[in-house]
């Protein structure tokens, strides 16, 4: 069994421990807000917070995270929307919408550590990929949620 907790409840997953995180999240916590796109570390949409980092859930492993406290989309405005969300729906940012969980949570993370962040530091830190191409938008909503 592994255990950890999932937006502040405590999950014990009784599936392989080798099982990426995505899948448990998504199959067994019917949490679908993290997003499978490419499945091999490169797009971001499935990214999650893990004690406070931004992670790629397809890359990790149940096992790896044992005792962590993991944060995904639906667990980030539990009380009020994220400042992030709010500057996401001001700057209409999104267009498909596919990576736009993986992009808050990078950007939550980001904001966490850097509340000032330029415009390199966001592209630096927000490594993960918009098929629609809103890269300016998202720039913009970074700075105004840091505002
Ligand atoms: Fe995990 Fe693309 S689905 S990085």
């Amino acid at each position: 069994m592994t255990s950890f907790t999932v937006n502040n409840n405590p999950v014990h997953y009784k599936m392989d421990p080798n099982t990426p995180l995505l899948w448990a999240l998504r199959d067994a916590s019917n949490l679908t807000g993290a997003k499978y796109g490419c499945g091999n570390g490169e797009c971001g949409a499935c990214t999650v917070m893990i004690d406070g980092e931004a992670v790629r859930s397809c890359q990790t492993t149940i096992a790896a995270i044992e005792g962590t406290d993991v944060v995904t989309i639906e667990g980030l405005s539990r009380e009020r929307t994220h400042p992030v969300q709010l500057a996401w729906i001001a700057n209409n940012v999104p267009q498909c919408g596919f990576c736009i969980p993986g992009m808050i949570m990078a950007a939550a993370v980001l904001l966490k550590k850097n509340r000032n962040p330029t415009e390199d530091d966001i592209k630096t830190a927000l490594t993960n990929l918009c098929r629609c191409g809103v890269y300016p938008r998202i720039i913009e909503a970074v700075m105004r949620a840091a505002r």
